[in-house]
This record gives C-alpha cells, sequence and structure tokens, in this order.
C-alpha cells in the first residue's frame, strides 16, 4: 500500500461512492472511514460496503465515532497521508432548526479533524463544502463572488472553509476546499435532494411533488464526476484554494422529470405521478456555478450526461428497492 486515506462521513452518499471508486480503480490506496453513523442506516451501509468490495482485512478499516471526539480524531489520523473530510449536517433545513447543532458539526467538527492534523505527515485536507456559503445572486457563481450566507448550513460551511484556509496559510496543511453542486448517484436513498426523492418516491409507488411550476433550475452534478475532482484535487499545487465543482449546467425540475417519464416509460411496474404544490418562500428560480478554476487548476472535466447518470442511479436505486 502506498497511501492511506482517512474518509469522515465515508458511510454516507458520497463517501459510499469515494470507496467504491477507489477500491475500483486504486489498488494500492488503503482507506479508513470514520462515520458515526447518525443517519442511522447500518444494516444498509454494511450491505453496500460488502457489495462493492469493502473488507476489513483488506487495508479497509471502519472506526465508528465522531469527528468532534479529540481521541477518536488522532485515532483516525494515524498513519494517515490525505484526509477526505465529508462528514457534516449536510441539510439546509436541518439547520434551520437546529443551527447549534449545525455550527457543532460543521463548524468544531472540521477545527476539531484539522487541530488534530496539526504536526502530522498529512499530505492533503480536502474540505467538502458546498455552494450554500454564496448566497443570493445571479447565476452563474463563481470563486470570485462575496459570499453571503442565507442559512445556518451555508454560514457553518463558510466558517469551515476559512479556518481551511487558516490551517493552510498558518500552519502549513495543505488544504483544497471543494464547493459541490447538487450531488446525485447511487447510494443516495437517504437523501432528501430533488433526484433521491423523486425516485424514491416513483419507486415505492408514491406521488412525488413539484413546488412552483417546476422551472426552476440547479446545476446537478453525477458523483463519480464529483469524486474525480476529489481525486485530481491532491496533485493540485495551490493550498487553500476555494472551487466550484458543478457542471456548469443548469437544469430544471421539469426537465428531471421528462428524463424520468422517458426513463420509466420502459418500465412497466413504475408510473409516475406528480402533485404541484405553490412555490417554497426562499427557493432559489436559478443556480449553476461556473467551472473554469477547476478545470485549469484540477484538470477537472465532468463526462456524465444527465440522461446517463439518472439511469445508472435508477438501476442502483431498484436494486436496493428493499432498503429505501
Ligand atoms: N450531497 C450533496 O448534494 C452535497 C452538496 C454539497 C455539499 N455536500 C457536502 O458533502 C459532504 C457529504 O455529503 P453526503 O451527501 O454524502 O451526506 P450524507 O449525509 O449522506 O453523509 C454524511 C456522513 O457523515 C456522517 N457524519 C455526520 N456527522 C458526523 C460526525 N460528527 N462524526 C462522524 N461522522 C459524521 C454521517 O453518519 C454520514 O454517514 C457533506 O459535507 C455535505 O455538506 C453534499
Amino acid at each position: 500500500m502506498n497511501k492511506k486515506i482517512l474518509i469522515t462521513g465515508g458511510c454516507g452518499f458520497i463517501g459510499l461512492n469515494f470507496v467504491n471508486y477507489i477500491l475500483k480503480n486504486k489498488k494500492k490506496i488503503s482507506l479508513r472511514i470514520l462515520d458515526n453513523f447518525s443517519n442511522k442506516n447500518k444494516k444498509r451501509v454494511s450491505k453496500i460496503l460488502d457489495a462493492i468490495g469493502f473488507k476489513e482485512t483488506d487495508g479497509c478499516q471502519i472506526i465508528e465515532g465522531d469527528i468532534r471526539d479529540k481521541k477518536i480524531c488522532k485515532k483516525s489520523l494515524e498513519g494517515v497521508d490525505e484526509v477526505v473530510h465529508l462528514a457534516a449536517n449536510t441539510g439546509v433545513n436541518q439547520s434551520m432548526k437546529d443551527p447549534i447543532s449545525d455550527l457543532n458539526n460543521n463548524i468544531l467538527g472540521t477545527l476539531n479533524l484539522l487541530e488534530c492534523s496539526r504536526n502530522t505527515n498529512i499530505e492533503h485536507f480536502v474540505m467538502a463544502s458546498s455552494g450554500a456559503p454564496i448566497g443570493l445572486g445571479h447565476p452563474p457563481f463563481n470563486e470570485k463572488k462575496l459570499p453571503k450566507p442565507i442559512s445556518p448550513y451555508g454560514a457553518s460551511k463558510l466558517s469551515a472553509e476559512a479556518y481551511c484556509h487558516v490551517y493552510s496559510k498558518s500552519f502549513g496543511i495543505k488544504t483544497t476546499i471543494l464547493r459541490f453542486s447538487n450531488v446525485y448517484g447511487p447510494y443516495s436513498f437517504h437523501k432528501t435532494s430533488v433526484i433521491s426523492s423523486f425516485l424514491k418516491n416513483i419507486i415505492l409507488k408514491k406521488q412525488i411533488t413539484i413546488f412552483g411550476n417546476g422551472s426552476q433550475t440547479r446545476d446537478f452534478i453525477y458523483v463519480d464526476d464529483l469524486i474525480s475532482a476529489i481525486v485530481q484535487s491532491s496533485r493540485n499545487k495551490e493550498s487553500g484554494g476555494i472551487y466550484h465543482i458543478a457542471t456548469q449546467k443548469e437544469s430544471s425540475i421539469n426537465r428531471i422529470i421528462q428524463i424520468l417519464k422517458k426513463e420509466f416509460h420502459e418500465k412497466e411496474d413504475y408510473s409516475i405521478n406528480v402533485k404541484k404544490l405553490d412555490k417554497r418562500i426562499g427557493d432559489v428560480q436559478r443556480n449553476f456555478a461556473t467551472i473554469n478554476k477547476a478545470k485549469k487548476n484540477l484538470k477537472f472535466k465532468p463526462k456524465i450526461s444527465l440522461v446517463c447518470g439518472i439511469r445508472k442511479t435508477i438501476d442502483n436505486f431498484i436494486e436496493y428497492k428493499k432498503y429505501l
């Protein structure tokens, strides 16, 4: 084994896809997951880890614990070369209900991990951020836009970004901050994002709900494209840099429904039942980001089309139907 990567939140949606990617493509990397199973999905996670070939004896290890626990973080970082920091409170709505819990997990958790990484041999620390620090404005967004978050989640991610920058400039840890757009793909069964919740409802024969007329747009990125950006970022020379990881394409909710109708048309068992409700207060109409900086510095190039990514995600959701 040449390199050891610690993945915090490795049992979540993006974490499991990252683990899958490394096991398939980078045989010489060993993996350690640190996750507190706050998503309460142990049974499903262990089924997925089995299916993707994560065996605890094979350079793969899981530590059940919390990123806010200093002892656990120190133990988790032993012998580690790179950190992919994904663990977080991930929902805007959840952060609105409990901003303090959001702060604790996303700011103090990140700070604890960074602090435990000081005076170690960590070569690179990647932090998962989001478009939420940016706040309102006219898309496309880029890294130069002054962040003005409008949710506690956005504020906590912005603060965590700032600490990554501090630890890069003052303590010499090479950090990279990746602002993910709307990620979709396999193993996202528990997520409440548009594509995941639509798919789950269709497969469970429930109605899907659109708020407003469906013309609102988002920048949907397939998880494998996102993972290529995480992997490429370790070769990047800049430390403390922020990069938007997106597709630079805006797709409306109506377009997603159109794709789903076409894809499910050939599957006899499923039909799509759409319920329309009033537009939600605070829902932005358009959202997408430019990726020129990531293209240039990380050689990032998203490859998977929306149709192809949705098709792969449908197949995965149907395969795991009994775990939805
Ligand atoms: N999914 C997206 O569309 C999206 C978009 C932007 C940013 N992100 C960011 O990417 C990261 C991963 O997101 P995801 O969609 O995989 O979320 P997820 O909820 O599926 O996974 C998060 C994982 O972190 C673990 N976790 C949470 N708090 C923890 C703690 N204190 N200690 C240890 N483990 C903890 C959870 O148990 C879970 O397994 C998050 O930081 C999120 O904010 C995700």
